[in-house]
């Protein structure tokens, strides 16, 4: 059941799709001040709140203060309140459980407990918002009620499942044939190389450096014919540049922001001075999105949207002030105030509020603050990358994802969670934000894995890929001037070679689970207490994770540890792999058990009754066989298993859950065995162990 209110003159966000009636009955839950959103819910002191998808902390907000206004927040240390993302969901679960989704685009505040541990405020400056309040029988039910409220997500192709390498800093052909070279090499399995702002000319979007780039279209079917795709970086600004066509219409279409003088707005990000297209105009989206085919058309099929919130490092008008600032105690005796200032001024130029409130956008012959809407920015912009693309190719799946974006933006791309670090508390967030991303319906997410600023470390690097196994997006991306943390830059390669190819056994069982949990509206990554609800000990439990219908990860996220403790709320088979990648599997009693983790060995458990299936090995998509399993399970009092496996071709926009192959297990006195032998996939081993207590 799910109510709406409407306060003000609300503006169309299109975070939602059903069409709900407005509600005349009071808000439930919720008190009330004023014009602005300003809402107050008294918490009990055991009240969980969960959501906010991509944001600091835990799964559990409680006790923090959150900011929804995208932001490039490039160090997020824990004191910090926004991200790139925005996702105004809350799913509170206390005395009384339901979630609430304030479709807001400006800028949001959560205090979650922070100011009174008592109570949860939403506030804003915002006069025009619409707030949804929804109710079910249980968190997973709520949660299913808002996605089918916002509508089904991205599914990316197959091959965007795959092992993708980046960073910052691949700036020429001879990069790239080295990077492919060396995995090839070592037989560490890869999938995609991604092109970070240096493939360009002047960081212009849509362009290639042709110096460093001679035959680019080679290039990329070169590549793609050893099995590896390109994935180029295209960012939000505009470079001002007489003769650059995307520039010179964009001005002469009037599709820029405007400045308050009507000019288009000028700000800087990586070439200097920029314009913003204004995502929020249809046309100038329809018009964006067709660039997207200069690169489509060299055989391009994956692209990540970037500095859209938008990243500003200047402004025209925020330069005068600082110069000004500058000026004035150039000769004075710059003592304690001034250096600070000095420093403040310089902090302050870039990615300043000030600044949003210097841009104009268009919409319906409306003139919009950019403020009144910023969240929408990255995730118009992704949507017109979107619609472009499914114009230039209607049925087949493209890779988009954006590091901006909002609710609603999950039906276009999916997200990776932006400049990280080499720090283990950053693993533990990644781990952390995960299932809150997939309330939210972004179900195609990671982090960078190894981090991105900072350098890593060899044993960061193979926790980070234990977790990574599982998250649909698993990248290695880094920040120029880190530590090279390429898989083949490290003394010993054979274990990354091993977790790779690892990766490619799981992947059906991880597509077939990514495509229904997006078409049925439900979460791959779930926190346990939302499996087990009635098992209070769940419910503090954040650093183990559901991951679809028959896998608990329980990932290793400390430096030098041996092991860690883990609790399972009923029996669960415990499948361990060592350094040498042989398996251990045993069946592990409901309550808490240390596992001993040698820094190459992982773990996860399959569920009572469930079975996992690994195909081969492969070392990219092209030659992963899908229909050829090996199957472990787990067994409690039943002598039969099912499950419904869902595979298609990887790249088809008709995607079908009608066609499910059910597998069925059966006991017979021989063992255990398939029930029905026209299923299409061929069982090369079956493994079940059985409880015996
Ligand atoms: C931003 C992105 C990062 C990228 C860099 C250079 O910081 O978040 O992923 O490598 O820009 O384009």
């Amino acid at each position: 059941m799910i109510k709406k209110y409407n306060f003000g003159t609300v503006f169309p966000t299109e975070a939602v799709v059903l069409d709900l009636d407005l509600c005349s009955d009071p808000m439930p839950y919720f008190s009330k001040k004023g014009e602005h959103l300003d809402l107050t819910y008294i918490l009990e002191r055991e009240t969980i709140v969960y959501g906010l998808g991509e944001s600091n902390r835990g799964i559990n907000k409680r006790g923090y203060l959150y900011e929804s206004f995208c932001s490039d927040t490039s160090t997020h240390t824990p004191d910090i309140f926004s991200m790139y993302g925005a996702h105004n969901f809350l799913l509170i679960h206390g005395r009384d459980t339901f979630g609430v989704f304030i479709d807001c685009p400006e800028k949001v505040c959560f205090d979650i407990g922070y100011s009174d541990y008592e109570t949860l405020r939403i506030t804003s400056d915002a006069v025009d918002y619409t707030i949804y309040v929804i109710d079910g029988t249980n968190l997973k039910s709520i949660v299913k009620s808002f996605r089918t409220l916002i509508g089904e997500s991205y599914i990316p192709p197959k091959w965007a499942l795959g092992y993708q390498q980046s960073r910052w800093g691949y700036s020429k052909e001879s990069d790239f044939y080295e990077i492919a070279d060396q995995y090839e090499k070592l037989d560490i399995p890869i999938e995609s190389i991604y092109m970070d702002i240096d493939y360009m000319e002047a960081y212009k979007d849509f362009t290639v450096n042709h110096t460093n780039f001679p035959n680019f279209k080679n290039m990329v079917s070169n590549l793609r014919s050893r099995g590896i795709r390109l994935v180029p970086i295209i960012d939000a600004g505009v470079k001002i540049e007489k003769g650059y066509s995307v520039y010179e219409e964009g001005v002469k279409k009037g599709y820029f922001c405007e400045s308050e003088s009507g000019k288009p707005f000028v700000a800087a990000v990586w070439p200097g001075r920029v314009h913003f297209p204004d995502f929020i105009n249809p046309d100038a989206r329809a018009w964006f999105g067709e660039k997207y085919r200069i690169l489509t058309d060299c055989g391009i099929d994956g692209f990540w949207n970037d500095m859209n919130e938008p990243a500003i490092f200047y402004s025209e008008e925020g330069l005068e002030e600082t110069f000004a600032y500058l000026d004035s105690i150039r000769d004075t005796n710059i003592g304690i105030k001034e250096s600070f200032g000095m420093r403040e001024a310089i902090d302050n130029l870039s990615n300043n509020p000030k600044d949003y409130e210097r841009f104009y956008h268009k919409f319906n012959g409306d003139r919009i603050v950019h403020r009144k809407l910023h969240n929408l920015y990255g995730y118009m912009m992704t949507r017109a990358a979107s619609e472009g693309l499914s114009t230039i190719q209607q049925e087949k799946r493209f890779l988009l994802f954006s590091r901006a974006s909002y609710i609603g933006m999950h039906r276009y791309g999916g997200i990776w969670t932006g400049d990280n670090s080499s720090w283990w508390e950053h693993l533990l967030l990644n781990i952390k934000m995960m299932p809150s991303l997939n309330m939210c319906g972004f179900l195609y997410s990671g982090a960078d894995l190894g981090g991105f600023g900072c350098d890593t470390t060899y044993d960061l690097m193979i926790r980070w890929l234990q977790f990574g196994l599982f998250t649909p997006l698993m990248r290695n991306h880094s920040a120029i001037s880190t530590r090279e943390q390429e898989l083949y830059q490290f003394p010993s390669t054979i274990y990354f070679s091993k977790l790779l190819k690892y990766r490619y056994r799981l992947l059906p069982y991880l597509y077939s689970e990514f495509v229904k949990a997006a078409k049925r509206q439900e979460m791959l990554f779930l926190p346990i207490a939302f499996e087990y609800e009635s098992d209070s000990l769940t419910k503090s439990i954040e650093d183990q994770l559901l991951v679809g219908e028959c896998l608990m990860t329980a990932p290793v996220y400390t430096q030098n540890a041996g092991g860690r403790y883990v609790y399972l709320p009923e029996s669960m088979l415990m499948v361990k792999y060592n350094s040498q990648f042989e398996r251990t599997c045993k069946i592990l009693e409901k309550g808490h058990h240390y596992i001993e983790l040698g820094l190459e060995e992982f773990v996860f458990f399959i569920r009572k009754n469930k079975f996992l299936f690994l195909a081969p090995e492969a070392n990219n998509t092209d030659s992963l066989d899908c229909s050829q399993f090996e199957i472990i399970g787990y067994s409690n009092q039943t002598d039969f298993l099912s499950y419904e496996y869902y595979d298609d071709d990887g790249l088809s926009t008709k995607i079908d859950l009608s066609n499910l192959i059910k597998i069925s297990l059966k006991k017979q006195t021989s063992g255990w065995a398939l029930t029905d032998s026209t299923v299409p996939i061929k069982i090369t081993k079956i493994e079940i162990f059985e409880a015996s207590f």
